[in-house]
């Protein structure tokens, strides 16, 4: 950018009069307001190109009382696929002290306050350096965001990979174990992404209400997914030959993140991301995952990647550990959870899995089983009698049958961690509570539109 440039800038701003005082304090600079917004999603939306009248904007000055705002909106606007846009923040008191750490802290390259301004130079001077440093820590492929620091809690959280795995195809529950589970950390605040490796076909997206084709009578009205695995694969591939594994950038993934937008309705703010996986089975076929062992490799670029973004990573795989990307996932997994269903068939499926599992790994010691849509009455095998079986370690959960509350949250796209108060939600975030000891119990459920939902889907059966 030239010194006689025009700087395009946007304003997330609370009340009106800030505009006018940012227009005063910038009158005569390089620095123009194209574009202003009172909550965050606009203003994401009016830093696309189209948005801001077709050209990107430089930079976002953000006030963090604007409604919508958290911290990760200052590294979605750094990581934005198109280029980054430099976030400046500012509040309209005279008090920074109890603001601008927490925006500088998370990418925000400037702070003041328009009650008590800089001088009109300076903050010229400010914004130039700001914009010239973020350019070339993108040309240089530095611009990566920051490890969102974890609350303290009672109970420390640790980073995590979690994937779920049993030798035997669909309806084993690993799908709605991972989503749950994502939902319900995410919920208590961490940041999680959800990453649908499941490398025949992925279905995780229709459980948080996405769907590939929104032209069926069953999908008008859910999210359409548009990109995802398949995408990043074909993109991916296309650069391995210059860049292998390096090709994988945080900036690269981003393109092909979704937001779970839904979840903010449902308590989980802005904390759940989602890698849609292949929306059909004949992608898997096609070129992009043809070399398998560019394929293996990718998968745990990707995972690597996305560690340094997120708390937790969540991988969702199918049934054959031989695949790259389940390969992938369960060499990078921190827990890997086996869960069983109260059958002789999948506690026998399981053993003789495992052992071939074994071979190919080494050791199992990641590898915890349990039990899931678990009845008495059915002359379950005992949970003791499993362990002997499968000779893995039991995590002191079982995931009760349920089949309302489990179809009840597929048709809706809500996760039921987040909304059913039984004792299949409650099992679910027993189980989160492995991993963060904070994730809240849902005393008495609440009563939302969900629990009516399930009511009328009860009194339908
Ligand atoms: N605890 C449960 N009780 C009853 N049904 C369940 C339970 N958990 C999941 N299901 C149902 O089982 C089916 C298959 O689950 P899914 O998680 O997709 O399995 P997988 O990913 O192993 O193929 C879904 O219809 C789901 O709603
Ligand atoms: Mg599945």
């Amino acid at each position: 950018m030239s010194a006689s440039e025009r700087i395009r800038a946007v304003v997330g701003y609370q009340t009106y009069a800030e505009i006018t005082a940012l227009t005063r304090l910038l009158e005569g600079s390089r620095v123009e307001i194209v574009e202003a917004a009172q909550t965050a999603q606009k203003l994401f939306n009016a830093c696309a190109p189209e948005g801001a009248g077709g050209q990107d904007p430089d930079i976002a000055l953000i006030n963090p009382a604007m409604e919508g705002y958290s911290h990760a909106l200052i590294s979605d606007l750094l990581l934005r696929p198109e280029a980054p846009v430099v976030v400046i923040g500012y509040v309209a008191v005279e008090d920074v002290q109890s603001l601008a750490p927490g925006m500088l802290d998370a990418g925000a390259k400037y702070f003041f306050s328009i009650a008590k301004p800089p001088a009109a130079t300076e903050l010229t001077t400010r914004i130039e350096r700001a914009i010239a440093a973020v350019q070339k820590d993108y040309e240089e492929g530095r611009l990566r965001p920051k490890a969102q620091p974890v609350m303290a809690r009672a109970g420390a959280v640790h980073q995590q990979v979690i994937t779920a795995w049993v030798p035997k195809g669909g309806g084993s529950t690993r799908t709605t174990i991972c989503v749950n589970l994502a939902a319900a950390l995410a919920a208590t605040g961490n940041p999680v992404v959800l990453v649908d490796f499941d490398q025949p076909k992925g279905d995780a997206h229709l459980m948080l209400g996405f769907t590939p084709d929104g032209d069926l009578p069953v999908t008008r009205g859910m999210i359409l997914v548009e990109r995802g695995l398949y995408d990043l694969m074909v993109n991916v591939r296309a650069r391995w030959g210059n860049d292998g594994k390096r090709a994988v950038t945080a900036h690269l993934l981003n393109n092909y993140l979704v937001r779970w937008e839904a979840g903010r309705k449902h308590g989980v703010g802005d904390n759940l991301r989602l890698l849609p996986g292949l929306t059909a089975a004949h992608q898997a076929g096609t070129d992009a995952f043809a070399d398998a062992d560019m394929v293996h490799e990718a998968g745990l670029a990707i995972i690597d990647e996305l560690k340094s973004m997120y708390t937790f990573v969540i991988v969702d795989i199918g049934q054959d550990y031989n695949m790259p990307l389940h390969a992938a996932a369960l060499q990078t997994a921190t827990e890997v959870l086996v869960p069983i269903p109260p059958t002789n068939t999948a506690v026998v499926d399981v053993a003789r899995g495992l052992a071939a599992l074994r071979q190919y790994f080494g050791s199992l010691e990641k590898f915890r089983w349990l039990p899931t849509a678990w009845r008495e009455g059915v002359e379950s095998p005992s949970l003791r009698k499993v362990t002997d079986t499968v000779k893995l370690p039991r995590l002191d959960v079982v995931i009760p049958h349920d089949v309302a509350v489990a179809d009840a949250a597929v048709n809706s796209g809500v996760p039921f961690s987040l909304f059913d108060g039984g004792p299949l939600g409650e099992a679910i975030r027993d189980l989160a509570r492995n991993y963060d000891a904070s994730v809240p119990r849902i005393q008495g459920a609440k009563k939302g539109l969900l629990q009516s939902l399930f009511g009328f889907l009860v009194r339908e059966a």
